[in-house]
């Protein structure tokens, strides 16, 4: 039974995860942003390993006013893929990304094609809100999905439908 952990991901597991990221998705990452994300979001890091070897991780960051969360980047080594281990990355990082009660929504980028992440996403409740032409450069097109979070406040206090006529 192949037992795989999530967790936070730390600096020393820096080397690894470049060399990883440069294997499941080459020309994306590398270990300036890397570095970057780690000083700006140390909490939204995950990291997933099976016998200790790194078998893949995400990063998800927040703006400045803590509303909107971001789901970054993921990547899972390919023998590895299919197994579910994307949706455990997207499921640690929306837990981590709700610590923030002033969380309003949160948002992914991901190319139409890749049907991995979109369907991953899709489970998740995430929808298309946008699709960016040339997101990333000519003819590097990507669709923004969002999942929308309801705050606490919302749900508690009494909502009141106008438009429905009360029952006497
Ligand atoms: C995207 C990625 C992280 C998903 O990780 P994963 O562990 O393979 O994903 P899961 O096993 O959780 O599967 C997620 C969904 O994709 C589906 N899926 C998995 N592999 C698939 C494949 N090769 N083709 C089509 N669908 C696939 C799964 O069935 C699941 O959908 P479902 O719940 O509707 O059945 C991984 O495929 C990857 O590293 N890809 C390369 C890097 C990349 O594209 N990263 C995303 C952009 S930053």
């Amino acid at each position: 039974m192949m037992d795989v952990q999530i967790e936070r991901a730390k600096r020393d597991d820096f080397a690894e995860m470049i060399t990883l990221a440069d294997m499941t998705l080459p020309d994306r990452m590398n270990l300036h942003e890397l570095k970057k994300y780690m000083e700006l979001f140390p909490e939204l890091i995950f990291k997933a390993t099976c016998n200790n070897l790194l078998i893949g991780f995400s990063c998800a960051g927040i703006d400045m006013y803590q509303s909107t969360g971001w789901l970054l980047f993921s990547n899972v080594r390919k023998e590895f893929q299919g197994q579910g281990i994307g949706k455990r990355f997207i499921e640690a990082r929306l837990q981590a990304l709700r610590q923030f009660p002033t969380l309003r929504t949160i948002r992914v980028t991901v190319s139409e094609t890749n049907m991995p992440s979109i369907r991953a996403l899709e489970a998740f409740g995430f929808r298309l809100a946008q699709a960016e032409q040339d997101y990333y450069g000519p003819g590097k097109h990507r669709n923004v999905m969002e999942l929308p979070i309801l705050s606490v406040a919302t749900t508690v206090s009494p909502q009141i439908d106008v438009s429905v006529e009360p029952v006497l």
